[in-house]
This record gives C-alpha cells, structure tokens and sequence, in this order.
C-alpha cells in the first residue's frame, strides 16, 4: 500500500482507537465480564475502514477531518464489531477466530458474547445521540446507521439472507442483494454520515451515498475472495469457510477472476460519483482503492 494511504489509515484507526478506549468502560466497571468480552473483540485489531471512510467522506465535504468525529466512527466501529460477534456464533457461522484472536464466545462463553453484542449496539447509539454535530444533522445520523442495521436492505436482514441461503446454488440477484444488506449497508452508511456530520447538503448526500454503495458491494467481493485466496494466519479468521458453508457468495457465482474484476471496476463507478469534488476527495478515493487491494 502505498505510504500516504498507509499513514492516512494509521491516522484514522488510531484516532478512533483512542476514542473507543474512552467511550467503552473498564473493565473493572461492574459487571466486569461484560465490559472484559466488548474490549477483548473491539481491541483484537480491526482495519477500522469504516471510521477512516467516514473521516474521510467528512474531510471531502469540508476539506478537513472535522473535529469530534472519531466518535462517530467509534460508535460505528462498535457496531461493526458487534455484527462479527454475532456473526461467529454457533448458530450463526460458527467461527473460532476473529482478527487474529479466539472469537468472542470461545473466550467468554455464548451467553457473555451474545450480551456484549447487544451492548455494544445500545451503546454506540448512546454515544451517537450526544456527538457534536447541530441536532439536525445527529438525528439524521441516528436514522440512517439505525436504518443501516436492521432488517429492511441492512445489515440484520442481510445476515438473515445469508444465513437462509446456505447450501443452495446461488443466483446473482440473491448475491447482490446479500453483498448489499449483510456488508454494504454498514460501509454506505459510515460514507455517508462522515458527510452528513461535516455538513453535507442534499446534492452531497446524493453523491457519497453512490459511491458508499458501489465501494460497499465491492468490499464483500473481496471478502469472499479473500476467503478463498489467503489463509487463515493472514486473515485473522478461518480461511475456506464460505466453501465448506455452501454460502451464497459473488466467487460462487461468478468465480475469483472475474470477481476481482468486478470489485475494481465498481471502485472505478464509485470514484464518478466524486468527480465534482476534485483532489479534496483523494483521500476517500485512497482508502476505497485500499477496500479492493487489501490481503486481509
Ligand atoms: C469483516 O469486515 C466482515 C465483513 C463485513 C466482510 P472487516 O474486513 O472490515 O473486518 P475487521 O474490522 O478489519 O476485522
Ligand atoms: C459478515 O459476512 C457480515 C457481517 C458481519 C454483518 P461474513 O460472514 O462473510 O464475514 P466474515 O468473513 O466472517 O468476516
Ligand atoms: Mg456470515
Ligand atoms: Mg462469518
Ligand atoms: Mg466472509
């Protein structure tokens, strides 16, 4: 990766590191467990691509990264790490590894995991609700992660397609719709809200959501990819997973090949839709060519 994209990343996830240090509590704030098993899954070393797409969606619109920001990427983070939580359950996909370290359930047991899933959920909203932004723009924000999340083209209803599609042959329409609630909601929505939360107008809003769109479907690409290419040690989770699942992914229909062709040219569609904003949009534009080369 080249070195200004690295930096740039570096930047974004350790200024999102600090702030989730400070918003998640301690553990040994009573009850310890709890707080032990959302620490033990947030710090087991995510990319923390969304919070850094945020700020960088923000930074497009404003020309900077604007202050207070990291926590709206903290609380995204949280609900990005409280998907995989629930994600490696039993019954859901069933994984003992997560970002290098024993999954959540393995380390603290199901019942433990399974709360610090939903703990992580009502807190990131308790800190979306007092970000620094004028009050229009934080209830705009609460709306659409909200939205973003749940069963309706979101994550929840996408993770309830993925699920229910195991073991069939899948077609393209199914994928699609897949790749864009179970991943693609939660990128589009950390796009778009870095925007909204720098001041984004409506036309603005329009542009971010398009590129957050096609970046989103394009980062599930590579993810079943990944699966199928890099081991295991390299991933941080079980490699091979999707085939031995018989899950629904774009590799399945399309074969590697050509889904990597597809990841970058909706990169390429994505980075259109960003035309107007010239070189104030180079960062968002580094960090989603990363979303299609990353090896992790
Ligand atoms: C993995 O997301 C799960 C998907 C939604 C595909 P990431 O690849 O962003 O995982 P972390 O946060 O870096 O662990
Ligand atoms: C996960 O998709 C999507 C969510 C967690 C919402 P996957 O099941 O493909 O993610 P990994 O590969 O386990 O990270
Ligand atoms: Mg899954
Ligand atoms: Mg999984
Ligand atoms: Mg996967």
């Amino acid at each position: 990766m080249p070195t200004d994209v690295k930096s740039l990343i570096q930047e974004g996830a350790d200024l999102t590191d600090r702030a989730l240090e400070s918003l998640i509590p301690s553990t040994d704030t009573v009850p310890a467990s709890i707080h032990g098993a959302m620490r033990h899954s947030v710090f087991a070393g995510g990319k923390r691509l969304r919070p850094v797409l945020a700020m960088q969606a923000a930074a497009t619109i404003s020309g900077s990264v604007p202050a207070g920001i990291e926590r709206l990427g903290a609380a995204i983070e949280m609900l990005h790490t409280y998907s995989l939580i629930h994600d490696d359950l039993p019954a859901l996909d069933n994984d003992d590894l997560r970002r290098g370290k024993p999954t959540c359930h393995v380390a603290f047991g199901e019942a433990i995991a399974i709360l610090a899933g939903d703990a992580l959920q009502t807190r990131a909203f308790e800190i979306l609700a007092g970000l620094d932004s004028p009050p229009a723009a934080t209830v705009q924000i609460i709306g659409l992660i909200a939205h973003a999340i749940g069963t309706v083209d979101g994550m929840i209803g996408g993770q309830v397609l993925d699920i229910e599609s195991e073991h069939q042959k899948p077609t393209p329409e199914l994928v699609e719709a897949i790749h864009r609630a179970k991943t693609g909601a939660l990128i589009r929505v950390s796009v778009v809200t870095g925007g909204v939360y720098a001041g984004a107008t409506p036309d603005d809003v329009a542009r971010l959501d398009t590129f957050g769109r096609k970046a989103g479907l394009a980062f599930q690409i590579v993810d079943d990819v990944l699966d199928m290419t890099v081991d295991s040690a390299h991933l941080g989770k079980t490699a091979g997973k999707d085939l031995a699942t018989e899950k629904a992914t774009w590799p399945a229909v399309y074969g590697i090949e050509q889904s990597q062709r597809d990841a970058a040219a909706l990169i390429d569609e994505a980075f259109a839709a960003l035309a107007p904003y010239g070189s104030r949009a180079d960062g968002l534009k580094a960090v989603a060519r990363y979303l299609v080369d990353r090896k992790n």
